[in-house]
């Protein structure tokens, strides 16, 4: 048995991002703000940082990490291009956008951190803090979502702090998230596929590739063995309290989760009243999506009724999550 770590936060100044680099190194578990979402960050090349992290996470073992490098000429040491993928490559890195890849003959990446796949999602995040830690640290950092598995994704250090600490090293508080959803994952092994909706609209990626995109043959709600996106599971980003979509009036007991200026019928009664974006911007709802869930979650409410959000542009990704969200619980 091992002693679990004293989970420390620090600030995101140069003193930080050097600590984390150093714990990084030393095969430890950092978690650091990305565009999106905070990662929960390990050495890719490291198979027993790995191993922790997935044990930090309570992880289901065959979800397959993304790594996460500072620029493309390093993602090209781990994967390999075809034009698809370099057109996209070009047009949104770096940004909120992974590609799933072919490994590259000799990718350093630890093999359970791509479930033992021939593929490998890449990505290169924008954030200034994720930026200093890729460059300063040199090699690749797997980094799922910094929560527990089952658990909504965190878009502050504090939700950090409150799922993993005691189980991981170090937090680099950078502020909120700016996207607030993850990234698009964009499968590039055959036809340009869409994985998973996130904070790059789709409409964005076809537009850059002069084609529509592929739907994943693995649905969105499907429990098979293995998905082509396994975080695609119908229960992977579920709050405790039980979700009620597309609600139109507030039952006794629940919480609301507003979107648009005019609320639901009944919202006076609310356990607890929270605005996704009271002027009906789907970016501000997406970077409110998670921290809003959370804090619902918290109200002791029976249930939480959800607007109607539209389908549009980062509605896209917002429906999805609410989706899985509400979906019955898995194992
Ligand atoms: O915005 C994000 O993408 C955040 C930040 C921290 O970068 N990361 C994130 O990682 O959301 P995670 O592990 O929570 O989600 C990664 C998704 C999972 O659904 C996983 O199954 C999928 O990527 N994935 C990873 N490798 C894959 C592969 N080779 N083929 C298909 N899907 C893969
Ligand atoms: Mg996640």
């Amino acid at each position: 048995m091992t002693v679990p770590p004293a989970t420390r936060m620090v600030q995101a100044d140069a003193e930080g991002v050097a600590g984390a680099v150093r714990c990084l190194a030393a095969g430890g578990l950092v978690a650091f703000p990305t565009e999106t979402v905070y990662g929960l960050g390990a050495d890719a090349t490291d198979g027993e940082a790995v191993a922790r992290l997935y044990e930090a996470k309570g992880r289901p073992a065959f979800n397959p990490l993304i790594a996460h490098v500072a620029d493309a000429g390093a993602a090209q040491t781990l994967a390999r291009f075809n034009a698809d993928a370099q057109r996209l490559a070009e047009a949104f890195w770096p940004g909120p956008l992974t590609l799933v890849l072919p490994k590259a003959a000799g990718c350093p990446v630890a093999d359970l951190a791509t479930a033992g796949l021939d593929s490998i999602a890449v990505r290169v995040p924008h954030h200034a803090v994720a930026q200093a830690i890729l460059t300063a640290f040199g090699r690749p950092v797997v980094a799922p979502s910094a929560n527990r598995s089952g658990h909504v994704s965190p878009t502050r250090a504090a939700h950090v702090l409150a799922d993993l600490r005691g189980c991981i090293d170090l937090i680099v508080d950078g502020g909120p998230t700016r996207v607030g959803v993850e990234s698009t994952i964009i499968g590039c092994l055959g036809e340009p596929t869409l994985l998973r909706p996130g904070g790059l609209p789709r409409e964005a990626i076809e537009q850059a590739l002069g084609r529509r995109l592929a739907e994943s043959l693995s649905a969105p709600a499907s429990e098979s063995d293995a998905p082509l996106a396994p975080g695609m599971l119908a229960s992977h980003y579920a709050p405790r309290t039980r979700l009620r979509r597309d609600a139109r009036h507030v039952e006794a007991g629940e919480a609301l989760l507003a979107f648009g200026p005019k609320l639901a019928e009944g919202s006076k009664g609310a356990a607890r009243v929270l605005n996704l974006s009271p002027r009906s911007d789907l970016i501000e709802a997406a970077a409110n999506l998670f921290s809003h869930l959370r804090a619902l979650d918290a109200a002791g409410a029976n249930a939480i009724a959800v607007m109607p959000i539209p389908h549009d542009g980062l509605g896209e990704a917002i429906n999805d999550r609410l989706a899985r969200a509400a979906a019955p619980r898995g194992t």
